[in-house]
């Protein structure tokens, strides 16, 4: 394993170990609105903790962009970490929730972590070498119809704005594959396509550390991700759609017909 991503994996697990104490004894959190439905506790806060701290005693130079943190300083070297995906899931002891870590080296997404912690679901990547979860080499499944695949999604839950366009895009996906899922933790759903649990996914306005580490994962596994422009602005514009090669060109098309102008450019 690379230097750099086993830190990374050291740092996600021993945030994930954290988190699953803290799941014990969830009524006795103290939960802040950072906005409408945009909930922190302190397992978010002390998880990010644990995570820079770890990274930062072995790369003191490089910067950090935490969501709870922001952005550190500036360098070649940016480390993007969601300490906890799936926060609402998390305060209902509904177990589908991650720890997320990617590294940013000039631009490229080079190291990719996902870490689940309630059924010790290890994603890694590392660019140019593959896939993995736990030791295991993953790969994009081989669905090649629309028509039968599982496609995961996000609604709209924080910023309505663009909801109805969405609850459109929704209905001809619903009608046109073989079902939908929204499991509520965006690093792991891309995870899953990459692993091929899920055989697409689409989300829009998500941050960079909701899809930092798992757009890796997903191109590293053979998938393809891209923006609704199918372009590779996602990580930026937060509006991200993936899958695997065959159903790309049908998934994409779907989406793209019924979405307003401005998320396609
Ligand atoms: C959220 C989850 C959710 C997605 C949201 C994200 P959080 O992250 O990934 O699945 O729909 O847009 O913000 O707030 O739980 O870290
Ligand atoms: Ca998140
Ligand atoms: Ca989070």
């Amino acid at each position: 394993m690379h230097p750099m991503l086993n830190i990374a994996v050291k740092a996600a697990r021993r945030a994930g170990s954290m988190i699953t104490r803290a799941s014990e004894d969830i009524g006795s959190l103290t939960i802040n609105d950072k906005s409408y439905n945009d909930f922190v506790t302190e397992v978010d806060i002390a998880s990010e903790r644990i995570i820079i701290d770890i990274l930062k005693e072995a790369y003191p130079s490089h910067s950090f962009l935490g969501e709870e943190s922001g952005l550190s300083n500036d360098s070649d070297n940016v480390w993007i970490i969601d300490p906890l995906d799936g926060t609402t899931n998390f305060l209902h002891n509904f177990p589908q929730y991650a720890v997320s870590i990617a590294l940013v080296q000039k631009g490229e997404i080079t190291q990719a972590v996902v870490y689940d912690p309630n059924r010790n679901d290890l994603f890694t990547a590392t660019k140019g070498q593959g896939a993995y979860l736990n030791d295991r080499r993953i790969r994009v499944s081989k669905k090649t119809k629309l028509k039968d695949s599982l496609i995961g999604t996000g609604f709209p839950f924080r910023d309505f704005k663009h909801l109805s366009d969405y609850l459109k895009v929704l209905e001809d996906v619903i009608i046109n594959t073989s079902g939908i899922r929204r499991p509520g933790a965006a690093a792991l759903d891309l995870a899953y396509v990459a692993a091929g649990r899920l055989d697409g996914f689409w989300e829009i306005g998500l941050s960079k550390w909701d899809i930092a580490a798992g757009g890796l994962l997903v191109t590293e596994a053979g998938g393809i991700v891209s923006d609704f422009a199918e372009k590779q602005n996602w990580l930026e514009t937060g509006n991200i759609l993936c899958s695997n090669p065959y159903i790309y060109e049908p998934l994409i098309k779907l989406i793209q017909k019924k979405l307003p102008q401005e998320l396609k450019s």
